[in-house]
C-alpha cells in the first residue's frame, strides 16, 4: 500500500471508527454524481507514463485528450489523417470503460494555416471551407463512432463581451459555422453528446453571449446538447455564485453542463483579467514565479479549499452536470507551467509532482464522503 493510500485509509478508519476500508477513489466517491475526468497526455496515452496510467485508471471514469484529437495532430496536411495517437487514446478509452472525450473539432487553435488557403495561398471561399469541415468531422467523428461518447464540436467562438470571435473560420463562413458544425457532427454520431466549449463562461457578459447563441441554435433545431465550462479557475476566481449561475443558466436552456478543463492556478495573475486564450503569452520574471521549490502551506490549503467549494457547487447542480473532468493528472503535466509563461513551477491539480494526491485531493473526496 502507497503512502497516501494508507493516510486516506488511517483517516477513515479514525473519522468512521471501523475498521479497514477500501481507499477512497475520486471516481467512487461520485458514483452517485457524475464522471469524473482527467485529460490525458502523449506519456499517458502511449504507456510510457505507466505510474500516471495506474492512478489514471484506479481514480478517473472519464477521459480528455489533451492534445491528440487537435487538428494540427489528426489532420497534419490536406488530404492526410494521422490516427496513430488518437486510435491509442481512444483504445484505453475501451479498455477502462471510460466516458471518453473528443476535444476538438472546431477551434481557431491548434489548426494548421493550410485549412482556411487554397493551393495559392488565397482564402478559401465559403463553401470550400465548409467541404473541408464536413470532411475533417465526418472523418474523424465517423472513424470513433459508439467508442467517443462526447465530442467539443465548437471551442471557444465567444469573445469576452459576448460577441462572436473574429476567427478564419467565421470571417470565411459566417456566423453559422457554428450550427453546421454540429449538423456534421451529428450525422456522423447521432447518439454522440455535442457540445460548445469555452472558458470564463462564468463571467457575466461573455456566459450571457453563450446563453444568447445556446437560444438561437436549439431554436433553428441546431443538435447542441452540451455546454462546456472550462473552469481554468484561480483561487479567487470565479465565486460559488458566479459558478452555479452559470450552470444554471445553460441548464434552464435544455442543455447539460460539462465542467471540461478544471484547474486552480495559485500563481500570480499575469493578465488584468482571468483568461485562458492559449494565445496569450507573457515575458517571464522570478515576481510571477514565487514557489518554484515548493508549494506553503497555507497556500495548499486555500487550493483544498477552492476545490472544495467548487465541488460543493457542482453536486448541489450534479441533475445538470454531464461530466467534471480535471485538465492533467499531476502539477508536473500541467499546461499552467508553460502558459501565459513558460518555465513556471504552478500547482493547479490534485495529484503532485511525486504523483501522490494533494491535500486538494482530499478535499474534493471530503466533500461528499
Ligand atoms: C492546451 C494544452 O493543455 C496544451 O498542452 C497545449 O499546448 C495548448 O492547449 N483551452 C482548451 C485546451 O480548450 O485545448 C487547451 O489545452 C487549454 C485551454
Amino acid at each position: 500500500m502507497t503512502a497516501w493510500r494508507g493516510v486516506l485509509v488511517l483517516g477513515l478508519m479514525v473519522g468512521m471508527g471501523v475498521a479497514a476500508q477500501a481507499p477512497v477513489t475520486l471516481k467512487d466517491a461520485y458514483k452517485a454524481d457524475f464522471p469524473v475526468g482527467v485529460a490525458i497526455n502523449t506519456a499517458q496515452i502511449t504507456g510510457q507514463d505507466a505510474r500516471g496510467d495506474a492512478t489514471i485508471a484506479a481514480q478517473f471514469d472519464s477521459i480528455s485528450p489533451e492534445n491528440v484529437l487537435k487538428w494540427e495532430v489528426i489532420h497534419p496536411q490536406p488530404g492526410k489523417y494521422d490516427f496513430t495517437l488518437a486510435d491509442q487514446y481512444v483504445a484505453f478509452g475501451v479498455e477502462h470503460h471510460m466516458w471518453t472525450v473528443g476535444h476538438n473539432l472546431v477551434w481557431h487553435s491548434q489548426v494548421p494555416g493550410w485549412v482556411f488557403r487554397d493551393d495559392q495561398g488565397n482564402l478559401l471561399t465559403r463553401d470550400a471551407l465548409l467541404e473541408r469541415m464536413h470532411d475533417h468531422i465526418r472523418t474523424v467523428v465517423g472513424r470513433y463512432k459508439g467508442r467517443i461518447q462526447s465530442w467539443d464540436v465548437v471551442n471557444e467562438a465567444l469573445n469576452e463581451d459576448g460577441t462572436l470571435r473574429t476567427s478564419l473560420w467565421e470571417k470565411i463562413i459566417g456566423d453559422d459555422y457554428i450550427a453546421k458544425a454540429f449538423e456534421y457532427a451529428h450525422e456522423a454520431d447521432p447518439q454522440a453528446e455535442l457540445t460548445y466549449n469555452d472558458y470564463n463562461l462564468e463571467n457575466a457578459a461573455k456566459r450571457d453571449g453563450a446563453v444568447a447563441l445556446v437560444k438561437k441554435l436549439r431554436a433553428e433545431g441546431v443538435p447542441i446538447t452540451c455546454v462546456g465550462i472550462q473552469d481554468h479557475d484561480s483561487l479567487t476566481w470565479p465565486t460559488a455564485q458566479q459558478e452555479g449561475d452559470a450552470i444554471d443558466a445553460f441548464a434552464a436552456l435544455g442543455v447539460k453542463v460539462s465542467i471540461s478543463e478544471l484547474d486552480v492556478d495559485v500563481l500570480p495573475s499575469v493578465f488584468g483579467q482571468q483568461t485562458s486564450d492559449v494565445g496569450a503569452h507573457a515575458a517571464s520574471n522570478p515576481k510571477l514565479n514565487p514557489y518554484p521549490n515548493g508549494l506553503p502551506d497555507a497556500v495548499q490549503q486555500q487550493l483544498a479549499q477552492k476545490y472544495a467549494e467548487l465541488f460543493r457547487v457542482f453536486v448541489a447542480h450534479k441533475a445538470s452536470i454531464s461530466r467534471v473532468t480535471l485538465w492533467g493528472l499531476t502539477d508536473g503535466d500541467s499546461w499552467k507551467n508553460d502558459w501565459p509563461v513558460r518555465g513556471r513551477t504552478d500547482y493547479p491539480l490534485l495529484f503532485g509532482r511525486d504523483g501522490e494526491p494533494k491535500a486538494a485531493f482530499g478535499a474534493v473526496v471530503g466533500v461528499v464522503r
